[in-house]
């Protein structure tokens, strides 16, 4: 183990941002090493005359800009993970017996049955289609089914032209970014936000800078300040229910953000991946927007992720870019899934999916505001996760490594956060779709609920 005691006073802030910042320089000048590993905790901690608190903290700023690594059971290591997002960490973390509430997983128990699907498909002539290649935007057919569900069902009017058929919300975002942006542009993004479009835009050299949020979102003047600071080439939000936060858009918010992007001419990321889940009416961005707005829809969350299937709703002028993007990753979306997934909405299986979704979800949320009565939370009715805020006596990345240790997985705030600045609450994200039964989510809470009673350390 390194012995490695560094002078913190040399840096201005918060202890444990000076203890990251300390990390950063040594690696640089060589003193940390590649592959060291780092004092405990506590080791350090008796060091440096600080709190253990104050290490962890330190060392989880350090991992969340690529500084450190966390290996299950052996130690805290310099260099950083190649797994950075909570999905895979906590895939690593998880036993058998534990409540798993870190990724939301869409409520599998109520996926539509796909052997009475293959059955039906079975019968009918066109199925063998579903084999060839097609243009790389997606069959006309698809395109115009598209048209329909978006319309009916998000409230966007469009026309096959428009839309591309995707492998999902992931690709829909991957597409876009590789095929709109440049290296070096800016996407403004809420200071929170989904961890995998930080990944993405470190994949693309993409910048993400952070803009204040409120529980309705970005807020439109903190953005229009940002634009007139810096060069701002686009925005990334979740307006009907942002992930984590579950933040959702008001028409007024939309009206005034899309504003902003309008003045400025900034492309607008619209990402519902949630949206059909939610009971509230809502009207995109894209609606008013059709020249800025990337309106993206998926099947994932509200239907189920296996299938990988999503419409992509794009502004005229950047359709063929964007079917090149498509070709250059996939050729195109697998049609058998788009072949399903046109059985499902001609059916009806896909509604009645995201009804018994819906409902299950609105059972769990209910489950939730009880168990955690008193606490700051904030929750949808029919939401997949929770946002809860912590006590001040609590930090994070504490309070879900305490939960971790008790076998319970949520995501701490410092997965989603972008940029320096911290929100005024720590805060952990709860899947509370992750759990199979109710009665390991009511356990899974129990514990949560405990958490936030006892002292830090
Ligand atoms: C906000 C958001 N966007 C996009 C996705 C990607 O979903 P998929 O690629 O399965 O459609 C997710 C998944 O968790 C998400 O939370």
């Amino acid at each position: 183990m390194t012995i490695w005691k560094p002078d913190l006073e040399v840096f201005q802030g918060p202890r444990y941002r000076a203890l990251a910042d300390a990390i950063e320089r040594d690696m640089n000048s060589g003193r940390l090493p590649q592959g060291a590993q780092m004092p405990t905790h506590r080791e350090l901690a008796d060091q440096l005359g600080v709190t253990v608190g104050t290490v962890t903290r330190g060392y989880a700023e350090a991992a969340r800009r690529g500084l450190l690594r966390g290996e299950t059971g052996r130690g805290t290591f310099v260099g950083s993970s190649t797994r950075k997002d909570s999905y895979f960490e906590h895939h690593e973390d998880t036993t058998e017996q534990a409540v798993d509430m870190g990724m939301n997983l869409p409520l599998h128990h109520f996926d539509p049955d796909l052997a009475s699907t293959f059955l039906k498909l079975s019968s009918q002539s066109d199925l063998q289609s579903s084999l060839r290649y097609y243009p790389s935007r997606g069959r006309h057919q698809d395109r115009e089914l598209g048209v329909e569900w978006l319309r009916e069902h998000h409230g966007l009017p469009t026309s096959p032209d428009r839309i591309l058929i995707t492998a999902g919300g992931q690709h829909a975002l991957t597409v876009i970014l590789s095929s709109v942006f440049r290296p070096g542009d800016t996407l403004a993004v809420e200071s929170v936000t989904y961890p995998m479009m930080k990944s993405l835009a470190r994949r693309f050299n993409l910048r993400l800078l952070p803009i204040p949020m409120d529980s309705e979102g970005m807020l439109p003047d903190a953005l229009e300040s940002a634009c007139q600071q810096h060069p701002v080439h686009g925005l990334y939000c979740m307006p009907t229910t942002h992930n984590p936060t579950t933040a959702v858009m008001g028409a007024e918010r939309r009206q005034a953000l899309g504003a902003v992007a309008g003045r400025h001419r900034l492309m607008i990321l619209e990402d519902d991946a949630y949206a059909l889940l939610s009971d509230q009416p809502f009207r995109p961005l894209s609606a008013d927007w059709p020249d800025l707005g990337f309106y993206i829809a998926s099947f994932s969350k509200p239907v189920t992720p296996g299938l990988r299937f999503g419409y992509l709703c794009a502004p005229d002028a950047w359709v063929k870019r964007l079917e090149q993007g498509i070709a250059d990753t996939l050729w195109m979306a697998s049609p058998l899934a788009a072949r399903i997934a046109r059985e499902w909405i001609l059916d009806g299986t896909a509604l009645a999916t995201i009804r018994l979704k819906k409902q299950e979800s609105r059972e769990r949320n209910r489950l939730c505001r009880t168990l955690l009565e008193g606490a700051t939370l904030r929750s949808l009715e029919t939401g997949y996760f929770v946002w809860l805020e912590l006590p001040e006596h609590w930090n994070a990345t504490d309070f879900a490594k305490q939960a971790s240790e008790q076998k319970v997985i949520v995501t701490p705030i410092e997965h989603y956060l972008v940029g320096r600045e911290r929100p005024p609450a720590d805060a952990v994200r709860i899947a509370i779709s992750g759990p199979d039964t109710h009665d390991q989510l009511r356990q899974g809470l129990s514990i949560i609920r405990n958490l936030l009673e006892e002292p830090a350390y």
